[in-house]
């Protein structure tokens, strides 16, 4: 995907949090980084640094108690954090569609599959029959791969299998042929054969469609397989931005190098992040400086890592890294 491409969707300055007067903390701090039209893009990271919080902003599906304080998400060239909830309505499921992270619970069990895809599509095309919304359904459940659809679409989710009932889920997150998919964790539920089955359908639904993906995940396995670039988060902030090449052969942020030294063997399928040691800091007592320098090994680390807080910046070469020794950093 060429470098000048404008972004389809760009994310500047992000930040979200929970705004108790006595107790206030941040979710979110700083984020930034684009998806261009048509581009896979990774988002990665251990659990609770933000991956499904970047998400959810940018669908305006926020929890109650979280909100966004500062910061734009620009898609297509309106900023999402400021229009109304009625044009937010708009973007969301046809412009923008969403994998939730619990993907058992987008499914009602009790309304036949295709019913439920039809529905999602007359959501946004009131003036469209019974017959197109179900011809519609059945193309999209075609590209995901279902078999027997006419079949299939008189059934409920619980006569499909998971790996099924997730092919279905992508497909009502694409009845509307959305620009931008955002997948989080689409595949984790499942075992790794049909892992690898939903994503093998997202990287289709790309190339066919020309949808651009994030793909938020654990696995980075993953990322390397199928992402064209990669943004490693750590406590609501971005550590680093690099393309897929770039981040597995020469990271930059000793969280990235922390990760891909601790990633499980390539031969073990869909394994998760094994721990880097120590635990990731708690939003609402972050240390001052880099919220990484409590772990990081870095030869580099010094008392200004514990002191100054970072921001992603560009080094010498123009990779992106909030590591304060961005210009030394160089994978060993
Ligand atoms: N409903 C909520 N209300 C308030 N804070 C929340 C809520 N859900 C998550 N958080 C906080 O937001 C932070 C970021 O959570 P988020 O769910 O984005 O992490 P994540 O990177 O998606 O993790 P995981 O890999 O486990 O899905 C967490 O520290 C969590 O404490
Ligand atoms: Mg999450």
């Amino acid at each position: 995907m060429s470098q000048t491409t404008a972004p389809l969707l760009e994310i500047e300055a992000l930040y979200a949090g929970i705004d108790r007067r006595d107790d206030p903390v941040t979710i979110l701090r700083d984020v930034a980084f684009d998806i261009r039209p048509g581009e896979m893009v990774g988002v990665v990271g251990e659990s609770g640094s933000g991956k499904s919080m970047t998400a959810l902003a940018v669908m305006g599906l926020l929890p109650a108690a979280v909100s966004v304080t500062s910061g734009s998400v620009r898609f297509d060239g309106d900023d999402l954090v400021a229009v109304s909830q009625r044009a937010m309505r708009e973007v969301r499921g046809r412009r923008i569609g969403m994998i939730f992270q619990d993907p058992m619970t987008t499914l009602d069990p009790v309304v036949k599959v295709g019913r439920q895809i039809e529905e999602a599509y007359r959501i946004h095309h009131r003036g469209a029959s019974r017959a197109a919304a179900r011809a519609r359904a059945a193309e999209v459940l075609e590209l995901v791969g279902v078999p027997d659809v006419s079949r299939r679409m008189q059934q409920y989710p619980h006569q499909w299998s998971g790996g099924m009932r997730q092919r279905a889920v992508i497909a009502m997150a694409l009845v509307n042929d959305p620009d931008l998919l955002i997948a989080d964790e689409p595949t984790t539920a499942l075992d790794a054969t049909i892992q690898a089955q939903v994503l093998e359908v997202l990287a289709r639904a790309r190339s066919e469609l020309g949808v651009a993906i994030m793909l938020i995940t654990h696995d980075l396995g993953v990322i390397a397989q199928y992402a064209d670039r990669v943004i490693v988060m750590y406590a609501g902030q971005v550590m680093e931005s690099a393309t897929t090449a770039e981040l597995f052969d020469d990271s930059r942020h000793p969280y990235s190098q922390a990760l891909i030294r601790s990633r499980p063997a390539l031969a073990e399928p869909g394994g998760r992040l094994p721990a880097i040691p120590g635990q990731p800091p708690s939003l609402d007592r972050l240390p001052a400086g880099c919220p990484f320098a409590p772990r990081c090994t870095s030869t580099f680390k010094s008392q200004r890592c514990v002191e100054e807080p970072t921001a992603v910046a560009a080094s010498a070469d123009g990779r992106l890294s909030a590591c304060h020794y961005r210009d030394l950093q160089e994978m060993s």
